[in-house]
């Protein structure tokens, strides 16, 4: 049984990410959406309402769950019995990144193993961060999020104030 885990803050989830996610379950045989929920980083949505919003997205995939969690990836992974961390990869300055995340949780959880999907080629510009730049102006976030949350980011930044798009 091969059981993997795709964290990460997916503040808000993006089709680059929802790409990773369909493309991984086809690979293993349970995947689970890890909504990491670091309360270092000042986030739009809650952990919950990221939960929710992912899981509305993914009905129609049958071996995916998705779930949060506040401590460590790796002690997730030993309490889950997951041994596989799924992360995407869009350019090599992920690929630093990831590589110094991949040896320190293996360093800390032997079992555990990274697999690196490459993103999509048209989602290789892609990120949470562009996502709420743009929203944050009040830009088009058409090409960059699922239609259905659209509106919900929308909310979010009718409620914290939208800047100002001619500065
Ligand atoms: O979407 P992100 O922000 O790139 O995700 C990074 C994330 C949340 C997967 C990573 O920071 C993480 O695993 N945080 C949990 C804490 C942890 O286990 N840190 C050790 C990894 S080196």
């Amino acid at each position: 049984m091969k059981k993997a885990i795709y964290p990460g803050s997916f503040d808000p989830v993006t089709l680059g990410h929802l790409d990773i996610i369909k493309r991984a379950a086809t690979i293993f045989d349970e995947l689970t959406v890890l909504v990491m929920d670091n309360s270092q980083k000042c986030k739009l949505f809650s952990a919950d309402e990221r939960v929710n919003m992912i899981s509305g997205l993914l009905c129609d995939v049958s071996n995916v769950q998705v779930s949060s969690w506040a401590g460590l990836l790796v002690d997730y992974a030993k309490e889950s019995g997951a041994n596989i961390i799924v992360r995407g990869l869009r350019t090599t300055t992920d690929f630093e990144y990831e590589l110094q995340m991949a040896h320190t949780n293996h360093l800390e959880y032997d079992p555990i193993e990274t697999v690196f999907l490459t993103t999509a080629l048209s989602y290789s510009y892609l990120s949470s961060s562009v996502v709420r730049e743009f929203a944050s102006y009040g830009g088009d976030i058409s090409s960059f999020v699922p239609e259905s949350i659209i509106p919900m980011i929308k909310e979010r930044y009718k409620e914290i104030g939208l800047k100002d798009r001619k500065g």
